[in-house]
């Protein structure tokens, strides 16, 4: 809609990243925010954690759509660090939902496919969320915090994947410049994500802000795959030897906290709302770039 002022906290990340790059491209209008520390002018450095500054920032730039992306997104930060994690990923979500309901804006927290156990296949939105990691149980419970609450939508987004304009590494990047160089990297065989190429979750979250959605929706790939066969699938439409790609399993590498195996997401619901979204392969997701 062309009035929408749509706000993205959490704009200086991976994802945030290819949000910005996507609103350009469509020319939307897109207020950016990072961490307090960005030295980037097209971003506000906001202390997501600090009341005031997150309330003066919101009166500033007045949205009428807050994508909300900013969040201790490392499951390994979180559960070194549980009370930050908590702080950010909870209490600042609440802080921007209370404004948001306030003043009768749409709310879309950008949530995760962690908050499953692992124990089922293709999960549907009313699925019980029973998160065994740190992160995916500070995501549930920002989820929990938006509940029932007018205009709020948690997006449960999958195993993001492909190219961002961030200068930040994910584990994707890290992997595939290892492959590229010609050394084998190992990758389980034996936990299951429906992966969406980053392109693909920053179209979406733009679609999303325009429709009047609430409640859950998944945001997955059309594929279920391993992660081998999914770094193998990226190596092949990327044209490095697949071979490199070796297989392993979760139980091969020591891990503080318990992984969930399969948190496949069913995006029926997601389709059903957005009929005309073509979500690519991995394969055609990497070919195309
Ligand atoms: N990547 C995935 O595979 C994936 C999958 C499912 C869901 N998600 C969700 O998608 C969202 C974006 O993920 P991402 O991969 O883009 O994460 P990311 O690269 O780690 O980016 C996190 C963003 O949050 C901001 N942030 C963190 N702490 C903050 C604070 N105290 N105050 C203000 N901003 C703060 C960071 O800002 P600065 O760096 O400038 O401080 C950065 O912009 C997250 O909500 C994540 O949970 C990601």
């Amino acid at each position: 809609m062309p009035g929408e002022r749509i706000l993205a906290t959490g704009a200086s990340g991976r994802l945030g990243a290819v949000l910005r790059e996507h609103a350009a491209m469509t020319s939307r209008r897109l207020a950016c925010w990072s961490g307090p520390t960005t030295r980037d002018p097209g971003l506000r450095p906001v202390e997501i954690t600090d009341p005031r500054a997150v309330e003066t920032a919101l009166a500033a730039d007045d949205p009428s759509v807050v994508i909300h992306a900013a969040a201790v997104s490392a499951a390994g930060e979180a559960y070194r660090d549980p009370e930050r994690a908590r702080k950010v990923n909870v209490e600042a979500t609440a802080r921007v939902a209370d404004w948001c309901v306030r003043h009768h804006r749409r709310l879309i927290l950008v949530s995760t496919d962690l908050v499953f156990d692992g124990t089922g296949s293709w999960r549907a939105e009313d699925d019980l969320a029973r998160p065994v990691m740190v992160y995916g149980q500070t995501k549930r419970a920002a989820e929990m915090v938006l509940e029932g609450r007018p205009g709020c939508l948690s997006a449960r987004m999958s195993l993001l994947y492909g190219p961002t304009p961030s200068a930040r590494g994910s584990f994707f990047d890290q992997a595939i410049a290892s492959l590229r160089s010609g050394v084998p990297q190992a990758f389980f065989t034996d936990e299951f994500r429906t992966p969406l190429d980053y392109a693909t979750a920053a179209r979406v979250l733009l679609m999303l802000a325009t429709t009047h959605l609430i409640g859950i929706v998944h945001v997955g790939g059309p594929e279920r795959m391993s992660r081998h066969e999914h770094m193998r699938q990226c190596a092949i439409a990327l044209g490095i030897d697949p071979t490199l790609a070796l297989p392993n399993q979760s139980r091969d590498v020591p891990s503080a906290e318990p992984r969930p195996l399969d948190v496949s997401l069913d995006s029926s619901r997601l389709l059903e709302h957005l009929p005309d979204l073509r979500r690519p392969t991995v394969r055609d997701a990497l070919a195309a770039r």
